[in-house]
């Protein structure tokens, strides 16, 4: 009797995209559902939990409302949907940015109830020693500098990032400490390109760009976003398709069908078994 069984894929992990520093470009997309995952999980590297699900899929105007328990609920659907590519989950807004104690508590609760590969968080200076904390007691740690949504009250709104010279200097000097301290990538997030060249060369982890020019080792896009769900999208969205019309379309022919009593026809229906009452 044979013992060999079929070698399950190993899913790709924090040192493998660190690996990929400079060489083929990382693809990543945001995934919040095991249907998405699944139709995703081969043609990229790493699939993202974005706590963008707060907008794209709970219809919140900002991140500021998501929390841990969505950022797992989604982010178990995600892994069961997916088995090859990388999945990392965000750190929902005010879950890592107090004590590094309590930012560990809640990361390793999102690492044993989803089983992902790593965390995500937005790295503004006062969060790199919690990148350190977390990184040296066995999490992987994703970086996120530049545009970072959480910060949207503060900033006032979403706007590109690192267009002056002062703000260049301190983004860089984030995603320098960031990487110092042990995050295994960073998002750079709607950067002029300069900047993100800057930082991609500075750093010795892959970078991941969103509206950040093509000099990033990877890049990453809201799914939802290049597939044409909204109206509108940022400036540095590329639709790939137009789902929203075609469910605009496939809606207005099943409610059509509906009300002339079109649907559902004889193929669509169940008969009783022959010779049965
Ligand atoms: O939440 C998210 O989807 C993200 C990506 C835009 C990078 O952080």
């Amino acid at each position: 009797m044979s013992s060999q069984r079929p070698s399950p894929v190993r899913r790709i992990a924090a040192p493998d995209i660190s690996a990929r520093k400079g060489g083929v470009p990382i693809v990543c997309l945001t995934a919040y559902s095991a249907p998405m995952a699944e139709l995703l999980d081969h043609h990229c590297d790493l699939l993202l939990v974005g706590d963008s699900l707060g907008m794209v899929v709970h219809g919140l105007p900002n991140t500021i409302g998501v929390t841990l328990e969505m950022m797992i609920l989604h982010g178990q659907a995600v892994m069961r949907g997916s088995s090859r590519a990388m999945v990392v989950v965000d750190m929902p807004f005010g879950s890592y940015e107090g004590a590094p104690e309590s930012a560990y508590d809640n990361a390793a609760r999102v690492m044993k109830e989803t089983g992902a590969g790593a965390v995500k968080v937005e790295a503004g200076a006062a969060v790199v020693d919690t990148i350190a904390f977390l990184v040296e007691r066995g999490i992987p740690v994703m970086g996120h500098v530049g545009l970072r949504p959480q910060a949207v009250m503060t900033d006032g709104g979403f706007r590109a990032k690192g267009r002056c010279q002062s703000e260049r200097e301190s983004i860089l000097s984030t995603a320098r400490a960031t990487a110092e301290a042990g995050a295994f990538a960073i998002v750079v997030e709607g950067v002029a390109e300069q900047l993100a060249r800057d930082i991609t060369e500075a750093v010795a982890v892959p970078t991941i760009g969103i509206g950040a020019s093509v000099g990033c080792d990877g890049q990453i896009l809201v799914t939802d976003d290049m597939l044409g769900m909204f109206d509108w999208t940022p400036r540095f969205v590329r639709r790939y398709a137009d789902l929203r019309s075609e469910i605009d379309r496939a809606a207005a022919a099943f409610s059509e069908d509906v009300r002339q009593r079109r649907f559902p026809g004889t193929a669509e229906i169940y008969f009783a078994k022959a010779g049965q009452a």
